[in-house]
């Protein structure tokens, strides 16, 4: 898929944008802080309703965005996107808070959605849009907390799984009522007021809590087998670069699973759901204890290991620059094997990191891997000869809140 039109009226420092966009290489140039990654950004909202770096979506408003006619401020963003089922329109608009409460009751969302002009929920717009993110603060997923790395799974799976998508919020409902019957258990029993039922109130709670976990569980596994499958090889390229390798002397790279407990050989859905039970029956005690609910995935991980060591704690930082890389390579055809159609791929200020052997292997491959690739960068020369570069890639320069094709 790619995307043909980006609108944005009042987004961060835009103003008022209309882009059409190529399919194929795009190079969004300009200085920093003149909203090279905004363009992003937006494009990453439309396809996941989340902005990948905003605390707040209160902050993507533009601060010069002005009430009019009672009505609060707002920011509209829009993408008109081609894909292999058919085009689609997405829009979002993102209201600023505390403004016009006589017209926009307060208790109303502050985020109004639309697809193909008909509004729409969030989860009825995830998943239309297909994206691949790639920006320097990636890192974070070798080095950062769990929470980042399931944050991950859980936003490349909902992209491409509405059923992984829907098990999940109903995961995270059961999970907060059933640590809200452990917290309250836990202080009955500190207060002497006995938990004779607790047992078998718990019993009731796991098997809620199973039967959306248990899928959720078979996605993550089965999404990193496929993101591994092509890693390795991505990896052992980027590796050899430099100075090819006989097969012998490549190291060994994987993404291994974590998940809260241990799954070896269990892989059918009736003997993992058995599993689980037995596994949660295994931590009641404790979790009565502690008053929180101790395995399931809330509490999976999974680690990038080289030769069997973690990189996230043993790699160096280019060991670790080179895993992501292959891993965010790696995602662009795993989706594209799930849905039939590749994601659209965005590369932000990625390639300054990177050596010539490793920039010019990535633009090759994503050239094949993906219908269009999103690339921002402050220097065109990272790409090499200029005259070639607007033979294979459409460009354009970004100024402050103006984009301008070259
Ligand atoms: N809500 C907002 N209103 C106005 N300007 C904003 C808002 N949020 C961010 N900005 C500004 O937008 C500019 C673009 O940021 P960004 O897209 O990260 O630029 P780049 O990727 O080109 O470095 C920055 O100067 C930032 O201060
Ligand atoms: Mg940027």
């Amino acid at each position: 898929m790619y995307g043909e039109k980006l609108n944005l009226k009042d987004f961060r420092n835009y103003r008022q944008l209309e882009l059409g966009l190529p399919r194929g290489l795009v190079v969004f140039e300009g200085e920093n802080a003149v909203g090279k990654t905004s363009l992003l950004e937006a494009l990453y909202l439309l396809a996941t309703t989340k902005s990948p770096r905003a605390g707040t979506e209160q902050e993507l408003v533009s601060l010069e965005a002005e009430p009019q006619f009672g009505a609060p401020a707002f920011a509209r963003l829009s993408a008109e996107i081609v894909r292999q089922e058919g085009a689609i329109e997405a829009e979002i608009l993102i209201i600023r808070d505390g403004e016009g409460s006589e017209i926009t009751p307060t208790n109303s969302s502050r985020k109004r959605i639309k697809v193909n002009g008909v509004s729409r929920r969030a989860v009825d717009l995830i998943g239309q849009i297909n994206v691949v993110l790639f920006s320097p603060e990636d890192l974070d997923l070798i080095i950062g907390a769990p929470a980042l790395r399931r944050r991950y799974l859980d936003i490349t799976l909902s992209q491409i799984d509405h059923r992984y998508l829907r098990a999940l919020q109903e995961y995270s409902r059961v999970l907060a009522q059933r640590n809200g019957f452990l917290r309250n258990q836990k202080e009955r029993r500190r207060a002497g007021r006995g938990t004779t039922s607790s047992l078998d109130e718990l019993a009731i709670w796991d098997s809620e809590l199973v039967k959306s976990g248990v899928y959720i569980i078979r996605r993550r596994r089965e999404c990193l087998r496929g993101l591994n499958e092509r890693a390795i090889g991505l990896h052992a390229n980027l590796i050899g670069l430099n100075s090819p390798l006989t097969d012998a002397m490549q190291p060994s790279f994987e993404l291994v699973y974590q998940p809260s407990f241990k799954l070896a050989g269990v892989e059918d859905e009736a003997t993992l759901t058995q599993h689980f039970e037995a596994q949660l029956k295994l931590s009641h005690t404790q979790e009565l204890q502690r008053g929180v609910s101790l395995i399931g995935p809330h509490r999976d991980d999974f680690a990038f290991m080289i030769e069997g060591a973690d990189i996230g704690i043993y790699g160096s930082r280019g060991q670790q620059r080179t895993a992501v890389l292959a891993l965010k390579l790696a995602e662009v055809g795993w989706m594209e094997n799930q849905t039939g159609d590749p994601p659209i791929l965005m590369l932000d200020d990625i390639l300054s990191e990177l050596d010539v052997n490793r920039r010019q292997y990535v633009l090759e491959t994503v050239q094949v891997g993906a219908e269009q690739v999103l690339i921002t960068t402050t220097d065109l020369a990272l790409f090499g000869n200029h005259a070639h570069l607007q033979q294979i890639a459409a460009l354009y320069h970004v100024g402050s809140g103006r984009v301008t094709r070259l």
